[in-house]
């Protein structure tokens, strides 16, 4: 009986250990994140980019860096705000998709909630492996304007281009494109075109003098494939491992240049950064765009449609979307509409002018010849609009800011003997909608 009785106490006493045992397990505290171990890795893999030395935003490399902005950090990554990213979830994948998952940005504010820890130097991180001065590997060429642009203190500029002769006596395949400014603050886009040897484009300019429209004595209008563009907060280019933007021999780069001026006067000299494909690609990049320049946005609408749309030629793998509007836009959209109608949404993009960036598809999609698609544009030219330039105004297309623009931009992959011209012709006549 006795012995019994110490047997049930003993057992009682023993749970209650377990019990007590448990209890301090469940209340025991993870670890407060530390900067090296932690944090640094997310600062390098989703922030660096763009915060470091000599890019666009203020340096988020070291410690001292990151802790003096530790409370503007949790903030903008809680509420999405950074790193940029426009496109809604709801619709399609994206392999540049730069938002940190739900535990990156758990860690990042339990890391500032916790007293953002620096931690033990060293558990850092390896270092990443970045280019100064670039954001693609080192280049295997760097092509820059051969005369600096001057650029006014004050006024519009219009847009002003410059030659620049590549000088390849082969052809070349291009992997990765990065355009640089020497003035990036006065550069509100750029365009550069490849302007094959026996294009009669812009024949009677000399090379490496910066010009505008107005010097030239006609209108030039150009069927040159695109290089790469450039606008506030946009990345390289940089094309997968079997596709490649080509550059025949003897080649002419085209960079068409957007300035703004900044109230002081200044000059650029732009540079463009080029690595060549290890070997010839099975397939061939091509910018083509949906493009409407035939709109009136009245004056005080708040969400007025613009839209574009174009049937492919031949076909072609889709592969990324670049939209372009102005200081009006709202919204962007493209559609690939179905034979029977259905509208299948590809990509929305609230439309933010500080962030023109490139979606790109996380699958390229193949399409058939006649695949239509859709571009849609939203304009909010209301007082409501924060930046709206004048409300007052009814609205199209132009070159400046106070203009709009509808273009939406897209790449395409075709076979790497196809080129732009060759894409069009559709049983002997070019007339394509979507160029
Ligand atoms: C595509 C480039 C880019 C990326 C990627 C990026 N940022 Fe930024 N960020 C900027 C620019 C440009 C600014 C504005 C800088 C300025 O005003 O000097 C900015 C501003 C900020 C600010 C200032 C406050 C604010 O909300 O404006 C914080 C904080 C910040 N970024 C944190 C981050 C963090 C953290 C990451 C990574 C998780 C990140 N950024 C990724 C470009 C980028």
């Amino acid at each position: 009986m006795n012995s019994r009785r110490a047997f049930v106490i003993a057992i009682v006493t023993l749970a209650a250990a377990f019990l007590q045992n448990s209890a301090a397990l469940s209340q025991s505290v993870p670890p407060a994140p530390t900067f090296y171990r932690d944090v640094q890795p997310i600062l390098q893999k989703r922030c660096q980019s763009c915060h470091r030395p000599g890019e666009m935003a203020f340096a988020l490399t070291t410690y001292e860096e990151a802790a003096s902005h530790a409370r503007a950090i949790r903030e903008s990554v809680v509420t999405k705000k950074m790193p940029p990213w426009l496109a809604d979830r709801n619709y399609g994948h994206f392999a540049n998709d730069p938002s940190l998952s739900p535990d990156e940005i758990k860690t990042v504010s339990n890391w500032v909630d916790r007293g953002a820890k620096e931690g033990n130097p060293h558990n850092t991180a390896a270092p990443l492996r970045q280019t100064e001065g670039w954001n693609i590997r080192t280049p295997d060429t760097v092509l820059e304007m051969p005369k600096a642009v001057p650029l006014p203190a004050r006024g519009d500029i219009d847009y002003t281009y410059e030659i620049v002769p590549t000088r390849f006596s082969e052809d070349r395949w291009v992997q990765m494109a990065e355009l640089r400014p020497s003035s990036r603050e006065h550069v509100h886009h750029a365009v550069v075109y490849i302007r094959p040897p026996d294009s009669k484009w812009l024949r009677n300019v000399p090379p490496g003098v910066p010009f505008t429209h107005g010097d030239l004595t006609h209108a030039q209008w150009t069927d040159s494939d695109i290089l790469i563009i450039y606008a506030p907060g946009s990345s390289p280019e940089v094309w997968e491992p079997g596709k490649a933007k080509f550059i025949p021999a003897g080649s002419d780069l085209v960079i068409q240049m957007h300035y703004m001026a900044m109230g002081h006067a200044a000059s650029d000299r732009t540079s463009v950064g080029l690595v060549f494909a290890k070997q010839p690609p099975a397939q061939r990049v091509l910018t083509l765009q949906l493009t409407n320049d035939h709109f009136v946005i009245p004056s005080q609408d708040s969400d007025y449609r613009v839209e574009a749309r174009g049937s492919l030629p031949n076909d072609a793998t889709l592969l990324s979307f670049f939209p372009h509007m102005h200081w009006r836009g709202k919204r962007f959209e493209y559609n690939l509409i179905h034979t029977d109608g259905r509208i299948e949404p590809l990509l929305k993009v609230r439309w933010d002018f500080e962030w023109q960036l490139t979606y790109v598809l996380a699958t390229p999609r193949p399409l058939k010849a006649g695949t239509v698609l859709q571009a849609v544009a939203w304009y909010d030219n209301s007082r409501n609009n924060p930046h709206n330039p004048d409300p007052t105004q009814e609205v199209r297309w132009g070159e400046q800011t106070y203009d709009e623009m509808m273009v939406g931009f897209f790449d395409v992959a075709v076979a790497a003997d196809i080129d732009k011209w060759k894409y069009f012709l559709r049983g002997g006549t070019s007339g394509a909608p979507a160029h």
